[in-house]
């Protein structure tokens, strides 16, 4: 029995696409639980690069069970587009299965997510606008719609309806825009429901079914902890639970069925939207790291901010979702700096702290405190024994392992699957 949760440990982008991929060769089953097409999981898989956003990076191969569970806000449209996408790119879908629970992305609540942000001004979170914010409030506010109600005319029809009258308020009223329209909606969607219907299953029975039988399951978190709106750097943030606890609620399993939880972190920190990031680097050192290490997002185009590694966060991230190993991630794009630098820990108002602070007003006004390591010139792309990394590159994977208290089982050097310097056993 393996159930193994792989998470992002800072603020997304971490390169969760790949160690997904990389694990799900041994696992049976995969699950997304949360998020939604905000998400952009970059795949290498023999050689061709695929992007993903709803669909678990398991699907690249053909006898795996992928399952959108009941924690992921869908837009079928996206979930549709992605499916042609992989049919053309020859890809075979083994199995994939739908949470009958998961809640439906509307078209307002993509221009929700655009208005909302327009108002936010200069206070915006810098949101990709896909309606996730939007459809999570809905959930939270008991008026959403899930993928079970889509399924059914009547249900569709009397919960668009009333939907549509609060949200076209809100547009024609407050906003000045024009209002959607309720039939153009209801036929689109009705389509989308008949070619998603073969899917929808109640996943968090399949899920515990396969645990059972002593499969083994691989939950795909999705963001990143510190974009987790609970532990996060509130309000920039995402609307639901990218820590490993998510998986639980996101899935539908108690916690006692977790075996591990993964945590991908990558070499050095980026960030994209707004809000604060003590490491940033505004200089030449965070362009030529945003260059090498190709920081535009998947999912938006949008440029990543870069910084040196930041154990604190290391550090918060283990504590909040109990990681058991770190996957580190891109460790071949530090490669040609003199100098590295690690943060341990933050200066603020005269004071050292070590541990993540609670306060945001607090954390905007951290300074890191820096240790400093040597660099190494070597390419490293073709190592695949940690004891063949040049040995300024093996210090500064130990003293990560030291900072942070857990082990750097996995160590990618590029973005192949090969890539990956394995230290010990996952599943
Ligand atoms: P939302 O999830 O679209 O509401 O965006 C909220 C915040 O989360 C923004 O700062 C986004 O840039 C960030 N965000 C959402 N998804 C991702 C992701 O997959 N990677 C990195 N940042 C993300």
């Amino acid at each position: 029995m393996a159930a193994v949760v792989l998470i992002g440990s800072q603020w997304g982008d971490e390169g969760k696409g790949k160690i997904t991929d990389f694990l799900a060769e041994k696992a049976n089953v995969v699950v997304r639980y949360q998020g939604g097409n905000n998400a952009g999981h970059t795949v290498v898989a023999n050689g061709e690069e695929f992007k993903l956003h709803l669909i678990p990076s398991g699907i690249l191969y053909e006898d795996k069970t992928c399952v959108i569970g009941n924690g992921v806000v869908i837009d079928p449209q996206v979930l549709l587009e992605e499916l042609s996408y992989l049919a053309i790119r020859g890809i075979k879908i083994g199995k994939l299965l739908i949470s009958s629970n998961a809640h439906i992305i509307m078209p307002y609540h993509r221009v929700l997510d655009g208005l909302e942000e327009e108002v936010r001004a200069e206070h915006k979170i810098g949101t990709t606008k896909r309606g996730i914010g939007p459809a999570y409030m809905d959930k939270a506010s008991r008026i959403g719609i899930r993928v079970i109600d889509l399924m059914d005319k009547e249900e569709f029809a009397d919960k668009l309806k009333r939907n549509l009258t609060e949200k076209n308020n809100l547009f024609v009223k407050v906003y000045g825009k024009e209002a959607l329209k309720f039939e153009d909606i209801y036929e689109t969607y009705l389509g989308y429901a008949e070619q998603l219907r073969s899917m929808v299953t109640d996943s968090s029975l399949v899920i515990d079914q396969s645990i059972q039988a002593g499969e083994k399951v691989l939950f795909e978190g999705a963001q990143g902890t510190l974009l987790d709106i609970d532990h996060g750097t509130y309000p920039y943030v995402t609307s639901s639970h990218p820590i490993a606890g998510g998986a639980c609620i996101g899935a539908g399993i108690g916690p006692t069925r977790i075996n591990r939880v993964i945590g991908v972190i990558k070499a050095y920190t980026t960030r994209v939207g707004e809000g604060p990031f003590p490491t940033e680097l505004l200089d030449e050192v965070g362009e030529e790291i945003q260059k090498n290490g190709h920081e535009f997002g998947t999912t938006t185009g949008r440029a990543r901010r870069c910084g040196w590694f930041d154990a604190v966060i290391a550090r918060y991230a283990v504590r909040v979702s109990g990681i058991s190993d770190f996957a580190i991630t891109k460790l071949d794009v530090l490669t040609g700096f003199d100098t590295l630098k690690i943060c341990v820990g933050y200066s603020v108002n005269g004071e050292i702290i070590r541990e993540f602070p609670q306060s945001q007003k607090i954390f905007k006004q951290c300074q890191p405190v820096y240790e400093e390591m040597p660099g190494w010139q070597e390419d490293v792309t073709h190592v695949r024994q940690f004891g063949d990394l040049p040995e300024a590159a093996r210090n500064y994977i130990l003293r990560i392992e030291e900072l942070s208290g857990i082990p750097a089982t996995l160590v990618a050097i590029g973005p192949g699957r090969e890539q990956t310097i394995v230290r010990g056993e996952i599943f």
